[in-house]
């Protein structure tokens, strides 16, 4: 309920510019996001990687309203290909990107697809000479299949290219069958849009059991599964799972969010499993914001008491 109620309020335009104004989301913002630049998400990426942990960074926006800011979304990430390359952070896929589709102009009208999957193709070129990879970020279910059909496309000349999907949608048992498949690369993760009962789980428990049975495929198959989640419970449940179709570490790899259990990061890294975090930087912070606020009521009871010290 509190989430709906708080994803609904996000909405208004007058909420947006109080707290993008209030001093005091600046502590909650710098507690999610590395920074404003390129520079600092180069610095992040190094202290990350310096822990053994690998990096996704994600250049913050979404929903762009014009192509001249889609085309600047574009260069921004392959400006930062090239800086991860120049830095040493990319071989191997170190660190990668993680690219929404409509920050890039899938939310265009007319030809946003179009638009989008240029962008991301172009994207996608600089990671590959940079010698790293990209995953396609999963937005809204009126975009799923949009995103899907794009991430064929890319796959056809990038075959490493990776897509999220999110077990509270109904249909994604499905979709991780059909995309479990050698070389694929399928990040799974419960889903942060607020989303109606006619395609979403709406129970927490129903969630958590669709998440089990997506494992379980992705684990059976012959791809990559990326277990995207600070869920104990799940973790547990993949490294078992892991374990059960005969997985070596390193043939899967779990990803947790910038400033979310770092702790549980190191650990699962010290353990020699793979872990990979989320670090998104830019000032267009809003959206991401709202949702990590969302799922979780301590990050709630932060976010509010941002709005109070508006002064
Ligand atoms: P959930 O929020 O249900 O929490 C389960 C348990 O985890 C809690 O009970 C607690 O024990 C622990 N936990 C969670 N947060 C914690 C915290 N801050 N501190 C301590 N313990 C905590 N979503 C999407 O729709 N599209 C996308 O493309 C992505 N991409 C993405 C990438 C990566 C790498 C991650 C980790 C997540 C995403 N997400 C996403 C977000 C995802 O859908 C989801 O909203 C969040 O990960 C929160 O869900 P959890 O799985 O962590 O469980």
């Amino acid at each position: 309920m509190l989430r709906q109620a708080l994803m609904q309020m996000s909405k208004s335009a007058r909420v947006r510019h109080l707290v993008e104004t209030a001093p005091g989301s600046r502590q909650v913002v710098r507690r999610f996001v590395a920074g404003a630049g390129t520079a600092d998400a180069l610095r992040a990426s190094t202290q990350i990687t310096s822990s053994h942990r690998l990096v996704t960074l994600d250049h913050l926006g979404e929903d762009t309203g014009d192509v001249t800011q889609a085309r600047a979304i574009r260069d921004a990430y392959c400006g930062l290909l090239r800086g991860l390359a120049d830095a040493g952070l990319a071989e191997g896929g170190r660190c990668e990107v993680s690219l929404k589709l409509s920050a890039v102009g899938q939310a265009l009208p007319g030809e946003g697809e179009k638009v989008a999957l240029e962008h991301a193709w172009d994207v996608c070129q600089a990671a590959s000479e940079a010698g790293t990879t990209v995953t396609l970020d999963m937005e809204d279910h009126t975009t799923t299949d949009s995103t899907l059909s794009v991430l064929r496309e890319l796959r056809a000349d990038f075959p490493w290219v990776g897509a999220v999907l999110q077990s509270y949608l109904r249909r994604t048992e499905s979709d991780c069958k059909d995309l479990a498949g050698a070389g694929s690369r399928v990040r799974l993760c419960k889903g942060a849009y607020d989303e109606p009962e006619s395609v979403a789980f709406a129970a927490k428990a129903e969630v958590d059991r669709s998440y089990v049975r997506c494992l379980r495929v992705l684990m059976a198959g012959e791809g990559s599964p990326m277990v995207a989640t600070h869920d104990p419970r799940l973790i547990d449940i993949a490294g078992a799972l892991a374990v059960q179709n005969g997985r070596s570490q390193g043939s899967y790899e779990y990803q947790m969010l910038f400033g979310v259990r770092p702790d549980e990061q190191q650990r699962l890294a010290d353990r020699g499993e793979k872990v990979r975090v989320y670090v998104p930087y830019g000032d267009q912070w809003y959206g991401y914001l709202v949702r990590r606020m969302a799922e979780r009521p301590a990050n709630t009871a932060f976010f509010l008491r941002s709005l109070a010290t508006r002064g």
